[in-house]
């Protein structure tokens, strides 16, 4: 658990708490003295995650909530502003990715609609019922999960263009709610061992030599770095992408693999 309580009177809400880098943001931020609701499509599991964090001490509910559904959206937002008489603090976990067809032509028109309406469009849902009263709260913070997918190409069309597009929304909403007191920031990730890699393990263990820190992310590195951006630490930082991913999309592993160990002159 962190040492510091920078979210004590903090209420917090989370999409996609269920598990992986949701849950463990609402972890962090609960451990620092917030109230967080959790909140997932997958009820009984984040009913489960929030009863795990009460068992350790921490101050957390859960409620179902599809990111895709702009009325079960507002009513997650008015479930939290109720609980915790005001709403401080919303992070954007939530996200929905489908492996590429082989051939760019056979991905279907349901898969890319599928996956841009959570990944971006849900996070704006969930944006829009929350700024009001993250206005009001006057210590207000946005901060979202991208992903270095929509830096590079890493596959996954739909899934990065949508990524690619939170980044653009962080930009122009912190640009709109700035004059609100409220600071839009997005946390961008590399790999990072959660249950979006379950049955590919060795493929995600295989990707450590790419990472130039040796190693792929936890959902705790992710965590650390969103709770700075959502806390008063990070008072004068608003629009930013800060990239969390080991190095990877910095250094040029395959190049430096090449001209130090290959024997290639550069
Ligand atoms: N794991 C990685 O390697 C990685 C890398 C970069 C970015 N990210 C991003 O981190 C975030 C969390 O990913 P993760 O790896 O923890 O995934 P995960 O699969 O472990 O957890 C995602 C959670 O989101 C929930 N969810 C999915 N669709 C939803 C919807 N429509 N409404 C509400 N909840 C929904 C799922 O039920 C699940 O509990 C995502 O935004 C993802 O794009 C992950």
């Amino acid at each position: 658990m962190a040492d510091t309580k920078r979210f004590e009177g903090y209420g917090v809400l989370v999409t996609g708490a269920a598990r992986g880098i949701g849950a463990a943001v609402a972890r962090r931020l609960a451990g620092e003295g917030a109230r967080v609701l959790l909140t997932d499509r997958d009820l009984p599991e984040v009913d489960k995650t929030a009863a795990a964090l009460r068992d350790e001490g921490l101050d957390a509910a859960s409620a179902l909530c599809d990111v895709a559904d702009q009325t079960a959206v507002d009513a997650a937002v008015a479930h939290a502003v109720d609980l915790f008489g005001g709403l401080d603090v919303l992070v954007n976990s939530a996200a929905g990715c489908t492996p590429d067809a082989p051939r760019f032509e056979d991905d279907s028109d349901a898969a890319w609609a599928r996956d841009i309406d959570i990944t971006l469009t849900g996070a704006r849902r969930c944006c829009r019922a929350a700024l009001p009263h993250l206005a009001a709260s006057g210590r207000g913070a946005i901060v979202s999960i991208g992903s270095v997918n929509g830096l590079q190409d890493f596959g996954n069309h739909a899934y990065s263009a949508a990524k690619a597009g939170l980044a653009s929304l962080t930009r122009t909403l912190a640009g709109h709610a700035a004059a609100r007191g409220v600071r839009v920031n997005l946390v961008v990730p590399g790999t990072v061992r959660t249950s979006a890699w379950e049955g590919r393990e060795d493929a995600i263990d295989g990707l450590a030599p790419l990472y130039p820190l040796g190693r792929v992310g936890e959902p705790e590195d992710i965590a650390a770095a969103v709770a700075f951006l959502a806390s008063r630490d990070a008072a004068w930082i608003t629009g930013t992408s800060l990239v969390v991913d080991g190095g990877l999309t910095a250094v040029n592993t395959g190049f430096h693999t090449v001209v130090h160990h290959g024997g290639a002159t550069a």
